[in-house]
């Protein structure tokens, strides 16, 4: 198998397990460029690592971090993995966010130590915009692991952020799309994603001629979408474990595929159905 190159963070809804998948599918096109308007913690970029791609999030600080990361990231704060020193940090980051300082260096600097060593490598905000992540409690933290290594790599890469809707592509691109799953309760960022934001990505894609594949919690509702919108649909096994149903049944999430021709599709089909 290809190196895959491990996300510079954790990040929720992170989809590295699709990576041999997806890749199989990326080389089934001639695309140059990927496309991903919800890039989150890149664990799908960094495992195709494309030459070119347009890379989008609506958080604009995961963005300016990996803008930076670009530029050749090294860790530079005196903060450690300690309660008092992480509510500092929490401090001074929502205090860049209330006078809206929210790029460069510096942001980038809090929001990875604060990703770093809050709770569960979350990402949250409450009502006013601010981050409300309380303190991890690791054991153990190296905030030194080599991050300078990222910057050959994403040397080619755009980032962008704001809604996915802004997005410019070309007709050569490849699309993955990775929307907050169909949940009630999402909250990624401080915006929510509704049910409309779920039909509006279809209506945004309604025209391309992109081949595109789009992954999200197998719902009833989903998956009807998807097919409705001219999608080829596969129900597929997620790692990760239905949660609060105690019987630890994994979760069912899909991979929507558009504008492949039926070989791929078969091929994937074959793909999916050999590793159950
Ligand atoms: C499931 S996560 C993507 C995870 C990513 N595939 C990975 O492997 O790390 C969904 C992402 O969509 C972003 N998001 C939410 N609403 C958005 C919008 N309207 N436009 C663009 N991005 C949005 C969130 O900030 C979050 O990072």
């Amino acid at each position: 198998m290809r190196e895959q190159i491990m996300p510079p963070l954790k990040w929720a809804g992170g989809k590295r397990w699709l990576v041999p998948t997806l890749r199989e599918i990326y080389v089934s096109v001639e695309s140059t460029r990927l496309v991903e308007p919800f890039v989150g913690g890149m664990a799908i970029t960094l495992g195709l690592k494309p030459k070119t791609a347009l890379l989008n999030d609506a958080n604009p600080h995961i963005i300016n971090f990996f803008m930076e990361l670009k530029k050749g990231f090294v860790f530079t704060l005196n903060y450690g993995n300690k309660k008092e020193e992480f509510y500092l940090a929490r401090e001074e980051f929502n205090d860049l966010i209330k006078e809206n300082q929210i790029f460069g260096n510096h942001a980038a600097q809090l929001f990875y130590y604060l990703i770093r060593t809050g709770y569960n490598g979350l990402c949250r905000f409450n009502k006013s915009g601010l981050f409300n992540v309380p303190f991890g409690q690791f054991k153990k933290i190296d905030y030194q692991k080599s991050l300078q290594a990222y910057s050959s790599y994403l040397n080619d890469w755009q980032f962008t952020h704001g809604d996915f809707s802004n997005i410019e592509t070309n007709a050569q691109d490849f699309i993955y799309m990775d929307p907050p799953y169909d949940v009630p309760f999402t909250q990624y960022h401080t915006l929510g994603y509704s049910w409309q934001d779920q039909l509006r990505l279809l209506e945004w894609v309604e025209d391309k001629p992109n081949p595109m594949v789009i992954s999200n919690q197998a719902t009833g509702r989903i998956v009807s979408a998807y097919v409705d919108a001219g999608f080829h649909v596969f129900q597929i096994r997620a790692p990760r474990m239905i949660a609060c149903n105690g019987n630890r049944t994994k979760a069912m999430e899909v991979l929507a595929l558009k504008n492949f021709d039926e070989k791929t599709l078969k091929q994937i089909a074959d793909t999916l159905s050999e590793n159950g």
